[in-house]
């Protein structure tokens, strides 16, 4: 039986860090959940198709297919047969993400994709919903979170190093703006579970938040025997 690590939580909380990080050292496969919302939402861009659309989304759902290839232990999403990774990342498509994830017929598109990665690798999965309702069994569940003032900061340093303009304010409210969406849709919104170790990295260094995740990782063998 393959073992499951679930990592859910706000935008900018550090998930993708800490769960890349975590799988290399574990030797799981890294799934990113987000990163397949991402892909419809580029898709639906590309399509001209606005999020409240629900019938050009549809549309654009059944002639679509998502598959995810792992290139040196680095999750690819191949979006009707293109490799469109490296557009998933900018902010438009992140807000669109957002929005579109609250239609039903996007998340039963993912759904039975994320399980059957889940049952046939040692994965940690993150997202938003995925202790809650995509892996509710996960061995370890971790809501990972931090507060809005410190998920800004780690985004504009970010921006900055990139060589990209970052306005502070704008960048609050955009996360706002997401956690909101994120949190109170009707269909799987984002929640701590209630079975999840929560961990604020507000005030963590990234080594720090490992450890702990480590720590729930063997206090969960333990008790598997
Ligand atoms: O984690 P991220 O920023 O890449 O996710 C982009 C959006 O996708 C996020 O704002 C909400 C949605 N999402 C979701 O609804 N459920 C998930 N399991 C993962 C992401």
């Amino acid at each position: 039986m393959s073992f499951n690590i679930a990592i859910d939580g706000p935008a900018g909380a550090g998930k993708s860090t800490i769960a890349r990080a975590a799988a290399r050292n574990l030797g799981f496969l890294y799934v990113d959940t987000g990163a397949m919302y991402r892909a419809i939402a580029f898709s639906l861009i590309r399509s001209g198709v606005e999020p409240e659309d629900e019938a050009g989304i549809e549309k654009v759902l059944e002639s679509m297919t998502i598959r995810i290839v792992y290139s040196d232990g680095e999750q690819q999403i191949l979006l009707n047969g293109e490799n469109v990774t490296a557009f998933l990342r900018d902010e438009a498509v992140g807000n669109m993400a957002s929005r579109s994830a609250s239609n039903p017929k996007v998340r039963e598109k993912l759904l039975q994709l994320q399980r059957d990665l889940a049952k046939e690798n040692d994965v940690i999965m993150d997202g938003r919903d995925i202790g809650t309702f995509v892996l509710p069994d996960a061995d370890v569940k971790v809501y990972l979170t931090a507060s809005v003032e410190e998920r800004a900061k780690r985004r504009y340093l970010e921006l900055i190093e990139k060589g990209q303009d970052a306005d502070m304010e704008k960048i609050k409210e955009d996360i706002r703006t997401r956690d909101t969406q994120d949190m109170n849709r009707s269909i799987a919104p984002l929640k701590q579970a209630k079975d999840a170790v929560v961990i604020d990295s507000s005030k963590l260094t990234i080594p720090e938040v490992m450890d702990r995740i480590v720590d729930a990782f063997q206090e969960s063998l333990k008790l598997k025997g």
